[in-house]
């Protein structure tokens, strides 16, 4: 009898299905598995940021995935700051769209855009009329951004005055508005990865006088001013965001990094949104004196801050995804480079496949190369 029923629960324990590949309610969507396709910038899109066809083939091969979530794309004009990067404040744009979010569609995916405008990652070669771009503050970002001309030394941007910011809260929630026209399931607010939200609510780019400067509170403002907008358009439930506590890339820094974020990700509890997608550190936090503030570990810290559905990110495989959904410190774990070179990447989570390498050189290169030609499981490139 011992035997038996040891034997049952050892067989269950070796059949149950990883959490990675295990279904979960999304707002209200049904999600086949807990993975998603993180954010991915490739640059396919025309010299006038308007998506192409191949862009649909792209995202169709990946639609075994629970959620794709789409390339940071484009609110307007001014919010453009990468050459060939799709937006979406344009009639052409949102038609453009249509194709990928069919193609997903009836190939049973769930898509949601992400949302972006650059702020100060940008250049007045990006620019209608050779503007400066805009930010919290007039502080340059370090690096250089790849432009007609070539790659050129990024410039001090215009601090945005008080009254022009509800016109970028505007355009947030235009951008959304025109997703859901272009059938999107929802979209990703990208608070993340040092651009223009980000700009606004650490405290090295923004030394702001006004409403939107100095506290936390004032800081995030502008933020919370965005999801607000974007929840009251398109529900909350269509509505996620992605946020890097400890992120210090485009040169973001925070002199109190861990207080900031329990307290943005504490008040997003009050919106009952699709989900929250956080990043674990990109880059080494080195040299430790300055970043001594700063976690190593996100997820589990904020585990604890926030209720809702939350998405990890940054480096995970399929072992790691299953441990962190396990052990309870996420809902969802989102795979980047994995998905630049593994289109069926559930199909080899669930058969134990080997995974394409990808290549960093076709990252940005226009046209199919490194695009839609990675092979899939069983077949030869
Ligand atoms: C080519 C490339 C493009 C990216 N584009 C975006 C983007 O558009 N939006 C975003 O939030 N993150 C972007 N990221 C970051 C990824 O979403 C992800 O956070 C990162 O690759 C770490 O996850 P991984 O370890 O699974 O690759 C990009 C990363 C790469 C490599």
């Amino acid at each position: 009898m011992t035997i038996c029923s040891q034997g049952h629960i050892a067989y269950r324990e070796l059949h149950k299905k990883p959490a990675l590949l295990r279904s979960i309610s999304l707002g209200k969507l049904a999600l086949k598995n807990r993975v998603a396709m993180a954010p991915l910038t490739r640059r396919r899109a025309t010299d006038d940021y308007v998506p192409t066809e191949i862009m649909a083939t792209h995202y169709v091969q990946r639609a075994s995935a629970g959620l794709i979530i789409t390339e940071a794309t484009n609110i307007s004009r001014q919010g453009t700051g990468y050459m060939n990067t799709p937006g979406i404040y344009t009639p052409e744009q949102i038609e453009a769209w249509k194709p990928v979010t069919e193609a997903v569609h009836a190939k049973g995916g769930k898509v949601f855009m992400q949302i972006w405008h650059v702020g100060r990652v940008s250049h007045p070669l990006l620019q209608e009329d050779e503007k400066l771009p805009v930010s919290a503050s007039a502080i340059k970002a370090e690096g250089k951004q790849k432009t007609p001309q070539g790659h050129m030394e990024m410039v001090v941007p215009r601090a945005l005055e008080t009254d022009e910011v509800p016109g970028i809260v505007e355009d947030f929630k235009n951008a959304a508005l025109n997703a859901i026209e272009a059938g999107f399931d929802g979209v990703e607010i990208h608070g993340a990865n040092g651009y223009l939200i980000d700009q606004f609510l650490h405290d090295a780019s923004n030394i702001r006088k006004d409403k939107y400067g100095g506290n936390i509170e004032n800081r995030s403002r502008f933020l919370f001013e965005v999801v607000d907008a974007v929840c009251k358009a398109i529900g909350p439930e269509k509505t996620g965001i992605r946020l890097s506590p400890s992120g210090i890339f485009k040169d973001m820094f925070d002199s109190n990094p861990v207080e900031l974020y329990e307290y943005v990700i504490d008040k997003l509890n009050q919106y009952d949104l699709a989900y929250l997608h956080i990043l674990e550190p990109m880059v080494a936090l080195e040299p430790a004196h300055k970043y001594e503030k700063y976690l190593k570990e996100v997820t589990p810290h904020f585990r604890k801050f926030y209720k809702g559905l939350l998405i990890t990110n940054c480096g995970f495989d399929f072992r790691s995804a299953n441990k962190i959904i396990e052990n309870g410190h996420a809902d969802m774990v989102a795979f980047g480079k994995a998905y630049i070179s593994n289109p069926d990447l559930v199909e080899r989570f669930e058969k134990g496949a080997d995974l394409n390498p990808w290549d960093v050189d076709t990252f940005y290169t226009n046209g199919p190369e490194g695009y839609v030609d990675y092979p899939f499981i069983d077949e030869k490139k």
